[in-house]
């Protein structure tokens, strides 16, 4: 059976950019999601232990946004620079990211101060964000992946690890795999750079799970 490891690994020939990191991405995002809906509906919403997942969730969204916003996005006009059709779609991307801020920002008051429908508010963030990750993948990954070279994509990784520090990195890598088929973990772990994968092991994976996020 492929996983989905295999499909984004084989889709990415090495001498073309690799966008395993920005899938593995959208796709904690989709999962923290899906257990925010579950915990909303259950009226848990509020709970400590799935306070402490929104809240990691919002600081990783917050930090990819950013990141985007600051970097990829400004690179890629660079190189777009008079094709109105494609800079379009940048434009798109950077109203869509707009249009989330708010949604997070509501729902962080609700859950701050018992007011209004978080079940409801966490629906509308979840069609939001997966119209604009998907938007993300099938139209602006093939269109970096057009102008822009692995060096330009390692920039922008340089950039996102530059934001997230180590202290970041020492939540996003185990944050990442969380409810990752093993198998699919160890091989994404094995594109990580060997002292971070070092210090998951020993010290940052046994931390993140003990935190117990979402009461999982
Ligand atoms: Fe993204």
């Amino acid at each position: 059976m492929t996983t989905e490891i295999e499909r984004i690994v084989t889709a990415n020939p090495p001498d073309r950019i690799n966008f395993t990191e920005m899938y593995v991405t959208h796709d904690a995002f989709r999962r923290d999601l899906d257990r925010m809906t579950a915990a909303a509906a259950a009226g848990r919403a509020a709970a400590p232990k799935v306070l402490e997942g929104w809240k990691t969730f919002t600081r990783q969204l917050e930090v990819h946004h950013t990141v985007e916003d600051a970097w990829l996005w400004p690179k890629l006009r660079e190189r777009l620079a008079g094709r109105p059709g494609d800079l379009r779609l940048l434009d798109e991307m950077e109203a869509e990211h707009a249009l989330i801020d708010p949604q997070l920002a509501a729902i962080d008051t609700a859950l701050a101060t018992g007011s209004g429908e978080v079940a409801g508010m966490v629906g509308e963030l979840r069609v939001a964000l997966e119209d604009h990750l998907s938007h993300e993948e099938a139209d602006a990954l093939p269109l970096i992946a057009s102008v822009m070279t692995p060096k330009d994509w390692a920039g922008f990784r340089g950039a996102m690890a530059r934001r997230q520090r180590l202290s970041g990195a020492a939540e996003w890598i185990p944050w990442i795999i969380d409810g990752m088929p093993p198998e699919d973990a160890r091989r994404w772990l094995r594109r990580m750079p060997p002292p971070l994968r070092l210090l998951n092991r020993l010290s940052w994976q046994a931390r993140y799970r003990g935190r117990g996020l979402w009461d999982h």
